[in-house]
């Protein structure tokens, strides 16, 4: 089965050869060709390049992207799309005053998602969780990382991570899945952190490493959440069980998480919203990914990741939308892209590099997706007829999508 796009006004984010991510300086180059053609066969990107080149192919299906730009797909590496129900008696506390943190203090938060989802039966969080991840692949996304972490019981977390499993069976769209069982301290536990921890260490994970349910595991490292140990204690218990660590650190604190990740080999460290100059010199020269989540910190009123610092510094960074009922109830990469651009200061071409190649090489999968390369997936953004790609930020609330490809095929 072959696919031609042609006339495409501009193609992006272009890799004739295979790179894993970007760093630093090289952030601000996005490749692209103007007036090109691509090719796909088999799912798969099997050619492109300039029109002027165009070869003679038999192709069953043509599409003519006049006008369009064409991009790899948002990879989008940190979400929590399976849960239960809403929070948006929290949201309107919020604006009337309350905190995020005095909401958990009071049992909500978290634990209050925790509890909606384990008195929610698996087929109706199926068909929430469902609805969710159609609206994140129209708006672009072709592969997207979803963690438990809102059941905080074996069966609770065990039910979540079959979800995710059944969602990745049922959907074309690439599915990485993340054990946060360490999301927060269950009411009993609070005074038995030991206890909630030996469950996860020696009930959750044997059991989710047995099925295998999980790619990786993660830990909410912060304060009033798990410690800077309880965290090591947590990813040394993943990587036993071949989970590699991705974790939730500096949110609102920096307490060495970081740190702990790198000591760890961790893929990615995810939020730093609140960074020491210490947390940004300790990234260097490591393999652990930075990931923002500006979405979440334009819902909660908290800071922005510092991207100008860390690309300042040669650091990598990738994007992710954190979609949560809590902190972020959204999961629109587009919003994300152009909210680094506003907020963060990142220039498009860095958004867009983090949006794609560095959140696919957050969820390991920066040898299939993130850029347009032959042999990766045909997972494809068509854009509506705009100007030039400066358009995708700059008209931030704007729907610009007017196609997506998932394994080749156009998904309605
Ligand atoms: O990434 N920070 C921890 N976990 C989620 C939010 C959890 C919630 O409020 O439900 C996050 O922001
Ligand atoms: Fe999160």
């Amino acid at each position: 089965m072959t696919t031609i796009i042609i006339n495409i006004k501009e193609l992006l984010q272009v890799r004739e050869t295979s790179i894993s991510k970007v760093s630093g300086a090289d952030m601000a180059v996005l490749p692209t060709i103007k007036n090109a053609f691509l090719v796909i066969e088999d799912n798969i990107i099997a050619d492109f390049g300039s029109m002027e080149n165009l070869p003679e192919i038999n192709a069953e299906t043509i599409i003519d992207a006049t006008g369009k730009m064409v991009l790899p797909s948002w990879c989008d590496s940190h979400t929590h799309i399976v849960y239960a129900g809403n929070r948006e008696q929290e949201f309107v506390d919020r604006i009337n005053g309350m905190t995020y943190e005095e909401i958990a203090n009071r049992g909500g938060g978290i634990l209050n998602s925790a509890k909606k989802l384990n008195e929610t039966t698996e087929e109706e969080i199926y068909d929430q969780s469902k609805a969710r991840l159609e609206e994140v692949m129209r708006l672009g996304t072709g592969a997207v990382e979803i963690k438990s972490g809102y059941g905080l019981t074996f069966d609770g977390e065990l039910k979540m991570l079959r979800v995710i499993q059944r969602l990745s069976q049922n959907y074309p769209i690439t599915i990485k899945a993340t054990f946060l069982g360490a999301h927060a301290f269950p009411l009993e536990y609070a005074a038995n952190h030991k206890g909630y921890i030996d469950s996860i260490i020696n009930e959750m994970l044997p059991e989710i490493a047995k099925n295998k349910l999980a790619n990786f595991i993660d830990v909410f490292c912060e304060t009033g959440y798990f410690t800077v140990d309880e965290t090591q204690q947590i990813m040394e218990a993943g990587i036993h069980f071949g989970l590699k660590p991705k974790i939730h650190v500096n949110q609102f604190n920096s307490i060495g998480g970081i740190q702990a990740g790198i000591k760890y080999n961790a893929l990615s460290v995810d939020h730093l919203e609140v960074m020491k100059p210490e947390d940004i010199e300790a990234l260097k020269n490591t393999e652990t990914m930075p990931v923002a989540l500006p979405s979440c910190s334009y819902f909660l009123s908290i800071p922005y990741t510092p991207a100008r610092e860390m690309i300042a510094a040669g650091l990598p960074l990738a994007l992710a939308t954190d979609y949560n009922p809590g902190s972020t109830p959204s999961g629109n990469m587009n919003f994300v892209v152009a909210t680094a651009c506003i907020k963060m200061k990142m220039t498009p071409e860095e958004a867009i590099n983090a949006a794609t190649i560095n959140g696919a090489y957050a969820m390991g999968i920066s040898d299939t997706h993130g850029s347009i390369t032959i042999g990766k997936k045909a997972n494809l953004i068509i854009t509506k007829p705009i100007p030039s790609y400066y358009q995708l930020p700059y008209a931030f609330a704007s729907n610009l999508i007017d196609a997506v490809l998932i394994e080749g095929e156009i998904f309605e």
